[in-house]
């Protein structure tokens, strides 16, 4: 019962989140309008990293496999992105 209630509103929240469109205005306040800055002094910054580090980064924050000391708070901003938000975040910002 209690499992299935979890799975409802994980298909939710999931169902939600591909509704919206993904926009990167909630990030900008801490890595830069251009993510040209490191986020609080702790985060790379994000235009330095290829396309494949960005990937491995915002699946990585999600599943809890990636991260420094505030990984936590990029838990939330990379939940919300679908993984064709991240492929298609990482190829416009990651380092050509
Ligand atoms: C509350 C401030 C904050 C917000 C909002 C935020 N970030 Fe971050 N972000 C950080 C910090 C701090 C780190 C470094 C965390 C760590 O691993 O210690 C980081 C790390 C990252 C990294 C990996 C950089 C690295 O150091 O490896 C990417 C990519 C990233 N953020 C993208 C985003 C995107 C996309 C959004 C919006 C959906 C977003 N962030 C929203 C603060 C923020």
């Amino acid at each position: 019962m209690i499992k299935q209630s979890i799975i409802t509103i994980a298909t939710l929240g999931l169902l939600s989140v591909t509704a919206s469109a993904f926009d990167t205005a909630s990030c900008v306040g801490c890595h830069g309008a251009d993510f040209e800055k490191s986020a609080m002094g702790k985060s790379k910054v994000v235009t330095d990293m290829t396309a494949e580090e960005i990937t491995t980064a915002l699946n990585g924050y999600k599943d809890g496999s990636y991260g420094g000391p505030m990984k936590m708070l990029m838990k939330a901003p990379a939940t919300a992105m679908s993984d064709d938000d991240i492929k298609a975040f990482a190829d416009k910002y990651g380092k050509k």
